[in-house]
């Protein structure tokens, strides 16, 4: 091996071009694929930049080219040479310096590689275990350079706005108490506290709202938030937010200032025009129209109300379930008539999986008529109708789901998104961002017996529906918002509680008793009681933002180290056994332990 003494490097391996013709040139990075054709030797020489073609020959230097004949896949190299125009037609236009190569005169061989455990010069899919396990090799490949260096942009992009917004950038601590994001926290032993436990947060939040009442203003951090929960393409044990928080501050103000936000990060991170304002729509006809609080409305197949219609039908279970308090809704999947009986039961199988106790169709036939296990249940006055508010016409194909809301809204929100799959109906590539707003306040919890905050404990109720939160806690909506994009959840906050009295009304509802509030949040009451400004803020999931741009469907793709879906590093094998005596030293007990060790999956979605 050869150190680079006082070689210096001129350029990258993307910036070479014509324009440095006959110049001498040095460029350092790594051997991407060798070709020997007769006397000659090429090299794709490949660094975070680009590649440029060197070639080695023995006229222009005999020992460089005796040397290369050394070079295997993944060396690190130094080359000195001249940059020449490529013999005619071997011009390669596809890439920056396809038209130009570099005639090596002096080679250092700065490292040897064993043959990485996967190719990278092919499209060809990898492994994502192998990826992961040799993450460093992976994050070589091209394509994870682009998504890095988006991140890059895009977290820049990010300060550079909210610098000029008057935002100060400010850390919070990772070891701190538990926060009320709703899912389970990691937990890290106090050695000096023993028996005490600190709890990574699942995210700033009060924190920012302490900063507030500290007369900070404006406030933001891209930060790390942990979350114990169960993994999915775009849910990640630790994930990176973009955490804002603002005083004297409404609603609109916030939406705006967002909305500029991301009309920046589109413009400087990929040169694309972001048209604003973002539609709105309220949590409730989201819920109606697409049957979830993050719509993809790039294409419609939206869910229309037959409760009315169904109540008088003959099909038994549409009449339970219209007359107990159920609903039943209906989707006009349009042209789609021509899906096979096999299809169907696929379709059914999926809805059943979801919830549903069966997945009723029918079809328009050519002629006009039903053609459907359910047809003789309905009158011709009753098909009329649902023709009409499903504006059907011969060709099309009725989806029904009968059952509480929730289950109704959660199978047919899958079935829509399931059949624009099918049939490629999100043709759109652009970026369709919406904002859902007027959320409730609080949903009850079957298994809990109570109500539980929908956001979380200092979202702030709408101001005249206050005086709901005693006679009808589930009617009081909020004052929070989601931004939504291309049906992915991107972000979400409110304007939060400053009062104490309100405050407290809100714990009340949500069965949080005075002492169980004092515990764990005694120092926000007592905050609130010393001056707290009205303040509001919001938190985006930034990798899945630069997932979206980058146009990844995993937001591992977009993260340097991610883990796997059983929250493992394959590259380190964290988590990892610890010793008695660190155990000891921490007064944890040697414990209990899983029979079976959990499987390096990465994901099964
Ligand atoms: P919320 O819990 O909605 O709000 O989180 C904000 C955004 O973070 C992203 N996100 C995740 N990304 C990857 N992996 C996860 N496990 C994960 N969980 C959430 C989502 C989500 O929209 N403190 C509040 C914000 C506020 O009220 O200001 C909060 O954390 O894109
Ligand atoms: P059955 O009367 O149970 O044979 O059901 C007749 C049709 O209605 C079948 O196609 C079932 O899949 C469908 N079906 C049954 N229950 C429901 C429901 N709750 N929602 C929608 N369709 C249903």
């Amino acid at each position: 091996m050869e150190s680079m003494g006082q070689l210096r490097r001129t350029h990258n391996c993307y910036s070479i071009s014509e324009e440095n013709l006959e110049k001498e040139v040095c460029l350092m990075g790594w051997v991407l694929r060798r070709r020997d054709h007769g006397g000659l030797i090429f090299v794709d020489l490949r660094d975070r930049y680009g590649i440029t073609q060197v070639v080695f020959a023995p006229e222009v230097n005999s020992e460089a080219h005796d040397k290369a004949h050394q070079l295997r896949s993944e060396y690190v190299i130094a080359v000195r040479g001249k940059v020449r125009r490529r013999p005619q037609g071997m011009e390669n236009p596809k890439i920056k310096t396809g038209m130009v190569e570099v005639a090596c005169d002096e080679l250092r061989i700065l490292n040897k590689a064993n043959t990485p455990p996967f190719p990278l010069d092919e499209e060809k899919e990898i492994s994502e275990n192998l990826r992961l396990r040799y993450r460093y090799i992976d994050l070589r490949r091209p394509q994870m350079v682009s998504n890095i260096q988006l991140r890059h942009r895009v977290c820049q992009a990010m300060r550079q706005y909210l610098n000029s917004n008057e935002f100060l950038e400010i850390e919070t601590p990772f070891l701190t108490r538990s926060t009320p994001e709703g899912a389970r926290d990691y937990l890290v032993p106090s050695r000096v506290n023993p028996g005490r436990f600190y709890a990574l947060p699942q995210s700033p939040q009060l924190y920012k709202q302490i900063l507030m009442m500290s007369g900070m203003e404006r406030y933001y951090q891209i930060v790390r938030c942990f979350r114990d929960e169960d993994l999915r393409a775009d849910r990640q044990p630790e994930f990176t937010q973009l955490d804002m928080e603002l005083s004297f501050i409404t609603e609109d103000e916030i939406m705006e200032l967002i909305e500029g936000l991301m009309k920046y990060i589109f413009k400087n991170a990929l040169d694309i025009d972001i048209p604003v304002p973002f539609p709105r729509l309220s949590y409730h006809e989201a819920m109606e129209r697409y049957g979830t609080d993050r719509p993809d409305v790039r294409f419609g197949l939206e869910l229309k109300d037959v409760t009315d219609i169904a109540r008088g039908c003959g099909l038994k279970v549409f009449q339970t379930v219209a007359s107990t308090g159920g609903i039943v809704k209906a989707i006009n999947a349009r042209g789609m008539a021509d899906l096979s009986r096999k299809d169907l039961d696929i379709l059914t199988e999926f809805a059943q999986k979801l919830g549903a106790k069966g997945l009723a169709w029918v079809k328009i036939k050519e002629t006009g008529e039903w053609q459907s296990p359910i047809a003789k249940f309905f009158s011709s006055e009753e098909r009329k109708a649902i023709e009409d508010r499903l504006h059907s016409r011969p060709g099309d194909i009725l989806f029904f789901g009968a059952d509480t809301p929730q289950t109704v809204y959660r199978v047919l929100g899958e079935l829509r998104l399931e059949l624009a799959k099918r049939r490629g109906l999100i043709q759109d590539k652009g970026f369709n961002f919406i904002w859902i707003t007027d959320f409730p306040l609080l949903e009850f919890d079957e298994e809990e017996g109570r109500y539980t905050a929908i956001h979380h404990p200092f979202t702030a109720p709408k101001e005249d529906e206050i005086d709901l939160l005693e006679s009808d806690p589930g009617k009081v909506r909020s004052r929070a918002y989601d931004l939504v994009l291309n049906g992915i959840e991107i972000g979400g906050g409110s304007i939060r509680i400053h009062q104490e009295h309100i405050q407290e009304k809100v714990f009340k509802a949500l069965g949080i008793s005075q002492d169980e509030a004092r515990e764990k949040f005694g120092f926000l009451l007592e905050a609130l009681s010393f001056g707290a400004p009205p303040h509001g803020g919001i938190a985006f999931g930034l990798d899945r933002l630069v997932m979206l741009m980058a146009g990844r469907e995993s937001i591992r793709d977009v993260i340097a180290f991610p883990k796997t879906q059983k929250a493992q590093c394959l590259m380190t094998n964290a988590p990892s056994e610890v010793s008695m005596a660190q155990l000891a030293e921490l007064y944890l007990q040697p414990g209990w332990k899983k029979e079976s060790e959990p499987e390096n999956v990465v994901s099964k979605e």
